[in-house]
């Protein structure tokens, strides 16, 4: 059985007949194409598939794409512009803290929702944010650098919380 859903996703409405069992993230890649959003176990554990939901970061394998009706999403593919990549994405790159890539996109919505409630948020905060996200290649230290670099803080070129 198939339901309309209206959802604002980076900044574009969308109105869609999707099954009331298709889950966000099947919906984000299957229907509307937006494959930066991964699936890396489909259960909630990994974290690769973080979206930000209405404000808040949700793991999209859990939610159903009919919940998410009405709602506001950021997706990695709403991060760059036709200026280029976004700092945080930039940050990512310069300080080495991709390799497989394959948890990054997760990695860096929840980076990006840390930093939006909280500019400056301490080592501490930052490990605790990203908890949700595992990634098997980078050992995680360039990417708490990374994420760190981008503290009001430390912009400018410092990551001495790190
Ligand atoms: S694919 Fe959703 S948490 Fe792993
Ligand atoms: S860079 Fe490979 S899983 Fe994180």
């Amino acid at each position: 059985m198939k339901r309309i859903i209206n959802l604002t996703i980076n900044k574009i409405i969308y109105e869609h007949a999707v099954e009331v069992n298709t889950t966000l993230a099947d919906f984000l890649r299957y229907e509307l194409g937006l494959t930066g959003t991964k699936k890396g176990c489909d259960t909630g554990d990994c974290g690769a598939c973080t979206v930000i939901l209405d404000g808040d970061t949700v793991n999209s394998c859990l939610v159903l794409a009919v919940q998410a009706d009405g709602a506001v999403i950021e997706t990695i593919e709403g991060l760059s512009n036709e200026d280029g990549l976004h700092p945080l994405q930039q940050a990512f790159v310069e300080k080495g803290a991709i390799q497989c890539g394959f948890c990054s996109p997760g990695v860096i919505m929840s980076s990006k929702n840390l930093l939006d409630k909280n500019d400056n948020p301490s080592n501490q905060e930052i490990r605790e944010g990203l908890s949700g996200n595992l990634c098997r290649c980078t050992g995680y230290t360039k990417i708490f650098e990374a994420v760190s670099s981008q503290c009001s803080d430390n912009k400018g070129g410092s990551h001495g919380k790190i």
